[in-house]
């Protein structure tokens, strides 16, 4: 066996036993890196006389192209095998069941997309707003005047005063971001604004943090009548049963005239049934647009109007699932929401039921 033969040899052997492209690396640098063994015999030429160059030269880049071959062949085989092992690895079979998932979505979220896909039937859009207002998007755009009692009603939680003079408040209500909709956007205008607000107040129906959704729509022909169809609508469609509801005369600062709206109920036992009944039961306020709130969003009244309305997540969170006091809803207590809380992998739809 000739030298060259050995070391072709030798080569093959240390390739195919090696198990990582590191090592197969290193064993190409020794064999035909620019010190390699073969890269040294090959420098050998110039002393050789040409009839031995004629046999070696020839021989020697067989050689060079042999173990490179080598080289390349095992290196494609290494790098299938890991990706073969990996796939193995991260295989999932994506026909088994999903594991039960350990969370339950809370009331409030769940009562907030039943909302969400009730008015999103009715062409409404979500948006929502900053829970740190200032006092014109708070007050004064909604066409609270300065100094007004409206404003102490509210049981404003309000920030120190900042540098300018200027005092935040966690916004008592929603209806801000109709204001900021109203700003941003040209009508028509259809949206419904969920969301947490604020009062410094707390009792067994009220938290200091609650949930609201305001409503909003501005075009050039919406009246009244409209704004009792789609209530009447969404209640309906909430309750999931024939509700009877009536609109009383009421004073918000930012609609005129102005409503709330309550639904009939009968006690059965400690458990409230909404829908008939001797009782009723404010659910919401609601109204037309106040002109002098379009013509703070720089609206002209003489050729918008709109309805708005605003009610608490809450309170219909528990009249309809039958939660007897608000403030266990914040209370973060595992086993209330394991009881009253909903599968996260549900998702509320008209088509097949909202809950
Ligand atoms: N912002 C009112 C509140 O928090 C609720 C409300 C009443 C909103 C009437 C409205 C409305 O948009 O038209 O008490």
């Amino acid at each position: 066996m000739s030298d060259l033969d050995e070391v072709k040899i030798r080569y093959a052997a240390q390739i195919s036993d090696v198990s990582d492209l590191r090592a197969l690396d290193d064993i190409r640098v020794a064999a035909l890196g620019k010190k390699g063994e073969v890269s040294r015999m090959m420098s050998g030429l110039g002393k050789m006389t040409i009839e031995e160059k004629k046999v070696m030269g020839p021989a020697l880049n067989g050689l060079k192209d042999a173990i490179g071959v080598m080289v390349e062949t095992r290196k494609a085989q290494l790098e299938a095998e890991a990706l073969d092992a990996r796939l193995k690895s991260e295989f999932m079979d994506m026909s088994l069941p999903v594991s039960a998932p350990q969370g339950r979505l809370h009331p409030v979220q769940q009562v907030m997309e039943e909302m969400a896909v009730i008015f999103a039937d009715m062409g409404f859009a979500v948006k929502e707003g900053p829970d740190i207002e200032d006092d014109f998007h708070n007050f004064t755009a909604l066409n609270f005047p300065p100094g007004h009692p409206a404003r102490d009603m509210h049981d404003t939680f309000f920030f120190p005063e900042d540098k300018s003079g200027e005092r935040k408040v966690l916004r008592t209500h929603t209806s801000p971001v109709q204001i900021r909709t109203m700003m941003s956007e040209k009508p028509p205008i259809r949206i419904i604004a969920p969301g947490r607000t604020y009062r410094c107040d707390s009792d067994q129906t009220h938290t200091p943090m609650f949930h609201q959704v305001e409503g909003l729509v501005i075009d050039k022909n919406t009246h009244m009548g409209h704004l009792k169809g789609c209530l009447m609508d969404f209640i309906n469609a909430f309750f999931e049963t024939e509700v009877q509801v009536r609109f009383r005369p009421h004073h918000f600062p930012f609609t005129e005239p102005s409503a709330e709206m309550d639904v009939r109920y009968e006690r059965d036992g400690a458990a409230i049934k909404i829908g008939q009944g001797e009782n009723w039961m404010e659910i919401l306020g609601c109204g037309m647009v106040h002109p002098n709130v379009l013509t703070a969003c720089g609206l002209d009244p003489n050729e918008y109007q709109g309805f708005a309305f605003g009610m608490g997540v809450d309170r219909l969170a528990m009249l309809k699932y039958g939660m007897p006091d608000l403030r266990d809803m914040f209370a973060a207590d595992p086993r209330w929401l394991s009881h009253y809380g909903f599968d996260p992998l549900v998702q509320a739809n008209l088509a097949s039921g909202l809950s």
